[in-house]
């Protein structure tokens, strides 16, 4: 089979398509057909850092096979995965079958793949992180991102206000369109001025910051008292090292982990259910930006750090 293989640490051209021998399914486990592989900022630290053979961690596809000992899938049944290790960019993967999950008919590939990182991700943030109440006022950097366009869209269902941050002028009528109150185009720190202004002085509930080590000071400069630090950025940046015992007004920073946003089967069901739910009711839309072939993975990378993108990038194997 052909996959896409990380031949050193270093920029998108280390991505090359490569023949690998096709994985075979072992007791627990499915053989999947890959139809799409989700493609995550994540990915490119991997890359720069050569921490896997085969990058992608996410994707959805078709069981063409079932390993000794599975019971609740069957070949012919369309399965999505996040994060249970790597090989996502590849045209077939083996995977735990209690890892994947089921998915519905009204539910194509794309979306399915484009879905679970940057879903599950958001609502980790929105309802763990900081259980957004009626009322609150959020800031959301990188506004429309993968992880920012569903974070706002979640954070709206929940009956918060969005300031959002992008850097370009032609991101702001996308992040617009996913439900932010107020969009502020801004690449430094010198946007809490202007979020300050917006909120009367007050500054906000929470903020959602994954852009690294910049934004970090002035991020938190706008938190109100006992408001919440959701970090997520360190891939773009290490953020400075924080006292506890200087911390301002009571607030609270957490670092939301991958591993932590569906640690058991049930939750990963349960919330992939409410995830696929909110996409047919026509209350969550997935944004697919850029669908690339498998062998042009590099570009997709390059696309992803130019700054330049906005929603989901995929590769369809
Ligand atoms: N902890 C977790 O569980 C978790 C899970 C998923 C993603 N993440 C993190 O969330 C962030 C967004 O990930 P994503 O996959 O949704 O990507 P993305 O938002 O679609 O793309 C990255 C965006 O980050 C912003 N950015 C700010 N500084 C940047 C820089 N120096 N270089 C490149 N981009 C920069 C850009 O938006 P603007 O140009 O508009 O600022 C860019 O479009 C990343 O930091 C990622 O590592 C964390």
């Amino acid at each position: 089979m052909k996959a896409i293989v990380i031949t050193e640490a270093g920029g998108p051209d280390v991505l090359q398509l490569c023949e690998r021998p096709a994985p075979r399914p072992g007791p627990g486990e499915v053989l999947i057909d890959v139809r799409v592989a989700g493609v995550n900022f994540f990915d490119t630290a991997i890359r720069r850092l050569a921490q896997a053979e085969v990058p992608g961690v996410e994707g959805a596809g078709v069981v063409t096979e079932i390993g000794e000992g599975v019971r609740d899938l069957a070949p012919g049944d369309r399965v999505a995965w996040l994060h249970m290790g790597f090989g996502s960019y590849a045209e077939q993967i083996a995977l735990p079958a209690d890892g994947v999950v089921r998915v519905p008919d009204a539910i194509d590939d794309e979306t399915a793949a484009a879905l679970l990182v940057h879903g599950l991700t958001a609502h980790h943030f929105a309802t763990v992180s900081h259980p957004v109440r009626p009322g609150d006022v959020t800031l959301v950097h990188a506004a429309a991102g993968g992880v920012g366009l569903m974070l706002t869209q979640l954070i709206k269902a929940r009956g918060g206000t969005v300031i959002g941050l992008v850097s370009r002028p032609e991101k702001v009528p996308v992040a617009t369109a996913a439900g932010a109150d107020h969009v502020l185009v801004s690449t430094g720190d010198a946007f809490p001025d202007r979020v300050r202004e917006l909120t009367g002085g007050e500054g906000v509930h929470a903020v959602f910051d994954g852009a690294g080590a910049t934004t970090f000071d002035a991020s938190m400069s706008l938190l109100r008292r006992h408001g919440t630090f959701v970090f997520y950025g360190p891939l773009i940046g290490e953020p400075p090292t924080v006292r506890l015992s200087e911390l301002p007004r009571s607030i609270s920073i957490t670092y939301p982990t991958p591993e932590d946003h569906v640690d058991t089967p049930e939750k990963l069901r349960a919330h992939t259910s409410e995830l696929f739910g909110l996409v047919e009711r026509g209350e969550l839309t997935v944004r697919i930006t850029g669908r690339y072939p498998l062998a042009d993975a590099a570009r997709a990378h390059a696309a992803i750090e130019s700054r330049t993108t906005t929603g989901k990038l995929l590769l369809l194997p």
